[in-house]
C-alpha cells in the first residue's frame, strides 16, 4: 500500500482524543481506585440494598447487631453496629476481598458511642490470626455522644497474600453495659498524592501511564439510578463522609459516596484530565421520567452542580465549595445531559423537552460550555453535541470505521462508551445474554484500534474516545471487559491489551491531521495521518484487520526528505484471543524500530495481520 500524505487541508483535533470514563460499576470505586480499605465501613443502605453486616463478623464470642439508634451519627448515617460480650470483644472486617499489608503507613479511624474506660486495639490479621500491626487507641468515648477515634497502623513486613482483615477490639467489662456502638470505621492506606479520602496507587498509577486527557463522569448507568429519587445527587456526595448517606447504585450494591463530586474533581486535577460532567437529565433506568411541568426543579439543580464546581466564592454555591476547602472555582468545558436517553423509553421525552431544556438553561447561563446530548439518536439542536456508544463484536467495530466522515463539526460527538465486548461467532450481540469476555482480547482490541482510527480521522468532530466500562474488582463485578481489571492485590492489577492501545495511541498525539492519498481502499490496513505542531512530528497510526499476508507500506509525507529518522512501534500478540489477565502476564508484545526515509522520502516496512502500530518522525 503507498500512501502519500500531504502537507496541509486536515483538520484540527479537540486535543482530547483518549480519556477515561468511570462510574461505580464493578466495585471500580468503592473496592478499586477510591482507597478505603474497609468495606461495609458505615452499614449504609437503601431501600434496594437494606444495610447489613457484610463483609464483618464478631470476635470470639461478640454479638453484632445493626441498630438505627435515637441518636446516630449523623442523618446520612443512621444504621450503627453494636458489639456486646464479655471480656475481649470486637468485630473484624474481611475488607475488598481482602486486604493489601506491607511496611506502610495506614490512617485509621472510627466513631464510639457508649461510655468505656479501656483501650481499643486496631489490627491488621493474617488468615490465620497473626498479627500484622497493632495498635491501642485509648477511650475517648462517652454514652452521649458520638467520638471519632484515630490511629495509625505500620505493619513491619509485607504479608504472605492478601487474605487479611481489620479487626477492632476492645474490654467489654470496662463498658457501660457491655457493649458499644461503632459507626464509619475507615482505614486507608497511603494514597496518591498523599490526599486524605484519597485513590488507590497502583490503579492510579495504570491511568497516569496511559495519560487520559479527559475524564467522563459519574456514569453511566449509575448517573440514572433505577427510580427518580434513587438518582446520583451531586450534593450528598460532598462534605465530611458522615454526611454522605450513599445510595444504591445501577450495579446490585450500595455505594459509599466516597468518591464524590470533588473527589472526581481533584482527580482530574491530579491527572491533568478535562472533566466532562454528566447531569441527571429526567430519567431513571426503570422509565420513570419527570414529566415537562416538573422539570425546573432539576434544571436548576443542574444549574446549581455547575455553579457548585465553577462559580466565584461570591455565588451561593461557589461559597459553599469554598467552605469544604475548595475556593478557587474549577473550569467546566463539556457538561453532558443524561446517558443514554436513548433508552428506557427516555428518547420520546428527551426529545420533545428534556434535551432542550437543559440544553436552553446551560447555554443561556454559561455560553462557553459545550452541552453534549446522551444520544445522537436525534436532532441535536444548535451547537449541541452527542454521545455515542458502541458495545460490539469485533467485525461491527470495524464496520463503523467511516461512521464519522459525514458528521459536523459544529456538533462535536463524544464516543463515551466504546468496547469490543464478544468475539465474532454469531452476528451481532444478544443482550438477553451477557456472556462478555472477561477481558479484552486481541482481535477484539485491534478491531477497537480501527475504529478508533475512523474516529482520530475526523478528530475536529469526535471530541474523543473512552472506553467502558473502565475497571473491574474480580472479585466482584457486574460487566467485563473492561480496560483494567485488579483485586485486593495491587501486584496483580491487569493492564488489558486494550489498555496497551489507547497508551499508545494516546502518547502518540496530533494537533493536526493530515490528508492521504493512497493506491489502496482501506482495509485490511486502516490508519490516519497527521502531525504535531508542537513538536513538528509527522505520524502515521495504523492496524490491520483481517488480512491473509503481511501489508507492506510505502509512506511519504509531503515535505519530510530522504534520511528523516522515525519510531516505528508495532504491537501484536501470538494468538488473536490473547488476553491480559488479572495476576497474568503481558501478552501484547511491543517492538519499536528506528528506520529511515528512502530516496523519495518513503517509508517502508511491513505489518502483519492483526497488528496496531505508529510511525512518528523523530
Ligand atoms: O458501561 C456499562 C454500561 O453500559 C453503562 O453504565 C451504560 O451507560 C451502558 O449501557
Amino acid at each position: 500500500v503507498t500512501i502519500s500524505v500531504a502537507k496541509s487541508g486536515g483538520n484540527v483535533t479537540t486535543n482530547l482524543q483518549y480519556g477515561a470514563m468511570e462510574e461505580e460499576i464493578n466495585h471500580c470505586g468503592d473496592g478499586g481506585l477510591y482507597a478505603e480499605l474497609i468495606r461495609n465501613r458505615a452499614f449504609q443502605g437503601s431501600e434496594m440494598y437494606p444495610s447489613s453486616l457484610d463483609a464483618w463478623s464478631g470476635v470470639g464470642h461478640s454479638s453484632l447487631s445493626l441498630k438505627n439508634l435515637s441518636d446516630p451519627l449523623s442523618t446520612a448515617l443512621p444504621t450503627s453496629v453494636n458489639v456486646k460480650g464479655k471480656g475481649t470483644v470486637g468485630l473484624v472486617n474481611a475488607g475488598f476481598w481482602g486486604i493489601d499489608v506491607r511496611p506502610q503507613k495506614y490512617t485509621g479511624s472510627f466513631y464510639v458511642k457508649g461510655s468505656y474506660h479501656g483501650t481499643f486495639t486496631a489490627s491488621l490479621l493474617s488468615s490465620t490470626g497473626k498479627v500484622l500491626a497493632s495498635t491501642k487507641v485509648p477511650s475517648k468515648g462517652n454514652a452521649h455522644e458520638w467520638v471519632q477515634h484515630e490511629f495509625v497502623l505500620f505493619p513491619k513486613k509485607k504479608a504472605a497474600n492478601t487474605n487479611n482483615t481489620f479487626s477492632l477490639t476492645f474490654d467489654a467489662s470496662k463498658a457501660s453495659d457491655g457493649s458499644l456502638d461503632f459507626n464509619l470505621i475507615s482505614l486507608f492506606p497511603p494514597t496518591w498524592n498523599d490526599r486524605p479520602n484519597g485513590m488507590r496507587k497502583d490503579l492510579m498509577q495504570a491511568l497516569a501511564d496511559l495519560g487520559p486527557k479527559f475524564l467522563r463522569f459519574p456514569g453511566g448507568s449509575n448517573l440514572e439510578g433505577q427510580t427518580i429519587e434513587g438518582r446520583w445527587k451531586w450534593n450528598e456526595t460532598i462534605g465530611p463522609l458522615k454526611d454522605r448517606p450513599g445510595r444504591a447504585t445501577a450495579w446490585l450494591y450500595e455505594e459509599t459516596s466516597g468518591i464524590g463530586l470533588i473527589e472526581y474533581m481533584e482527580w482530574c486535577d491530579d491527572l491533568n484530565m478535562e472533566p466532562i460532567l454528566a447531569v441527571w437529565s429526567g430519567l431513571s433506568l426503570s422509565g420513570e421520567v419527570v414529566p415537562e411541568e416538573e422539570l425546573d426543579f432539576y434544571v436548576q439543580d443542574a444549574l446549581n452542580e455547575i455553579e457548585f464546581l465553577t462559580g466565584s466564592v461570591h455565588t451561593e454555591y461557589g461559597a459553599l465549595r469554598a467552605k469544604l476547602g475548595h475556593p478557587k472555582p474549577w473550569k467546566i468545558r463539556y457538561v453532558e445531559v443524561g446517558n443514554e436517553d436513548n433508552l428506557s423509553d427516555g428518547l420520546d421525552s428527551y426529545k420533545a423537552y428534556r434535551f432542550q431544556a437543559f440544553y436552553d438553561a446551560i447555554s443561556a447561563k454559561y455560553p462557553d460550555i459545550q452541552v453534549l446530548a446522551s444520544t445522537i439518536d436525534m436532532t441535536i439542536p444548535g451547537k449541541a453535541g452527542g454521545d455515542y456508544h458502541l458495545y460490539d463484536v469485533p467485525d461491527n467495530m470495524v464496520k463503523q470505521f467511516n461512521m464519522f466522515d459525514n458528521f459536523r463539526p459544529d456538533q462535536p460527538i463524544l464516543l463515551g462508551e466504546i468496547a469490543a465486548t464478544e468475539p465474532n461467532n454469531g452476528v451481532g450481540i444478544n443482550w438477553d445474554d451477557k456472556n462478555f469476555s472477561l477481558y479484552p482480547w486481541w482481535i477484539g482490541t485491534v478491531s477497537e484500534a480501527v475504529f478508533l482510527l475512523g474516529a482520530e480521522r475526523n478528530a475536529d468532530k469526535i471530541i474523543g474516545t473512552t472506553y467502558a466500562p473502565f475497571l473491574m474488582n474480580l472479585d466482584s463485578y457486574q460487566w467485563s471487559p473492561t480496560l483494567l481489571s485488579f483485586n485486593s492485590n495491587p501486584e496483580e492489577t491487569a493492564r488489558s491489551t486494550s489498555w496497551h492501545l489507547y497508551s499508545l495511541f494516546n502518547h502518540n498525539h496530533m494537533t493536526n491531521t493530515l490528508p492521504a492519498t493512497s493506491s489502496d481502499d482501506f482495509g485490511p490496513l486502516y490508519y490516519v495521518t497527521g502531525v504535531d505542531k508542537k513538536t513538528d512530528s509527522h505520524i502515521f497510526k495504523a492496524a490491520v484487520y483481517n488480512s491473509t499476508a503481511e501489508v507492506p507500506v510505502s509512506l511519504t509525507f509531503e515535505g519530510v526528505g530522504r534520511g528523516t529518522k522515525a519510531d516505528l512501534t508495532i504491537l501484536t500478540a501470538a494468538d488473536p484471543f490473547d488476553m491480559n489477565e488479572v495476576g497474568g502476564e503481558n501478552m501484547v508484545n511491543s517492538k519499536t524500530t528506528k528506520i529511515k526515509a528512502g530516496k523519495k522520502g518513503e517509508f517502508s516496512f511491513k505489518l502483519p495481520n492483526l497488528s496496531i502500530a505508529v510511525l512518528t518522525t523523530n
